[in-house]
């Protein structure tokens, strides 16, 4: 059995391949694989591992019909056209559960980055601008006690709110297509409307999936109902925001800070605005990028790999 992974993954997993007799072929270049090239390297294999941002349209999986299995190297799945997949029988696997700790990490750091300007004084060191001590150089705000709003309370954003609860004593609030009461008993959280969410967050944190739902849904109109002292930070989708109007937004001090691990478009030009300013820090989509975390996404992705090539039900099927 053949396998192409359009990217790497963890060396755990390709152990597992090979401990497997699966065949392996690896995307090696540092830069996105194309539509046409993905097709092309797809022609004679079993089996695909995306990795990354790939786009699996009715194109590609018209093309690619023959494929077994297709095993995402992500949680998210807005890059699939999971109706075509599901028509032409290719089941798709992903990544759940294993990566909210880490993700959640990564939105709780840019909270703390964001709210003392870290990312920005650590570039003024670089530019040779630390002359002297500054009592009161461009000061941050704290976020001890004050109100964390979530866009998606599902697993991520559970151990968003806890790290926040456990570190600040954080009230939180959080708004869902349907309420999670599990959720509100374990931690207190507070189902409030969309628009209360807006205006009650101190900080608000989206982890949300991307659909047509969520796509743009943070537009210059939205984020004027924030508080003005207020930190906008995104994990999740890059989609969910629009860019354009996040800048303005900011520029205009309509909200305090933004903390982004996901742009639109990826990879974020080095010349875009947000990374000159003081209240903002941009991380290049690392939310799930750690040691502990590939290597269990690796062996998710082998077992729906197996799963798929034996004909079986994929044990992560989205
Ligand atoms: C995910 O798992 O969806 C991460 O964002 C990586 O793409």
């Amino acid at each position: 059995m053949k396998v192409f992974i359009s990217g790497n993954i963890a060396p755990v997993g390709l152990k597992e391949l090979e401990e497997n007799n699966i065949s392996v072929t690896q995307w090696k270049e540092n830069r996105q694989i194309t539509p046409e090239e993905l097709i092309e390297a797809c022609k004679d294999q079993d089996a695909l591992i995306s990795v990354g941002p790939n786009k699996i349209t009715t194109e590609f999986l018209k093309a690619c019909s023959h494929l077994k299995v297709i095993a995402l190297h992500s949680v998210g799945y807005d890059n699939v056209d999971v109706p075509a997949a599901k028509a032409l029988n290719i089941p798709i696997g992903n990544t759940p559960g294993v990566l909210s700790a880490a993700t959640a990490d990564t939105a709780f750091l840019l909270m703390l980055a964001v709210s003392r300007k870290a990312f920005y004084s650590h570039k003024k060191i670089i530019k040779g601008e630390w002359k002297n001590y500054e009592p009161s150089p461009e000061l941050g705000i704290e976020v001890n006690g004050k109100t964390l709003g979530i866009f998606g309370l599902g697993k991520i954003g559970l151990e968003m709110a806890k790290k926040c609860i456990g570190a600040y004593n954080m009230s939180v609030i959080y708004h869902n297509r349907s309420r999670n009461e599990e959720a509100e008993k374990e931690i207190g959280a507070r189902y409030v409307s969309f628009e209360e969410l807006l205006a009650q967050s101190d900080v608000l944190s989206i982890h949300t999936a991307l659909t047509p739902e969520t796509k743009d849904k943070f537009t210059l109109d939205v984020f004027k109902q924030m508080k003005p002292n207020s930190i906008f930070i995104n994990t999740a989708r890059g989609g969910i925001h629009n860019e354009k109007d996040l800048i303005k937004a900011l520029e205009e001090k309509i909200i305090w800070g933004a903390g982004l691990d996901v742009t639109n478009p990826e990879p974020m030009d080095k010349d875009n605005p947000l990374l000159l300013m003081e209240n903002v820090a941009v991380l290049p989509h690392i939310g799930s990028a750690t040691e502990e975390t590939r290597a269990a996404m690796a062996q998710i992705i082998v077992k729906n790999i197996l799963a798929g090539l034996k004909g079986e039900k994929l044990p992560f099927e989205v």
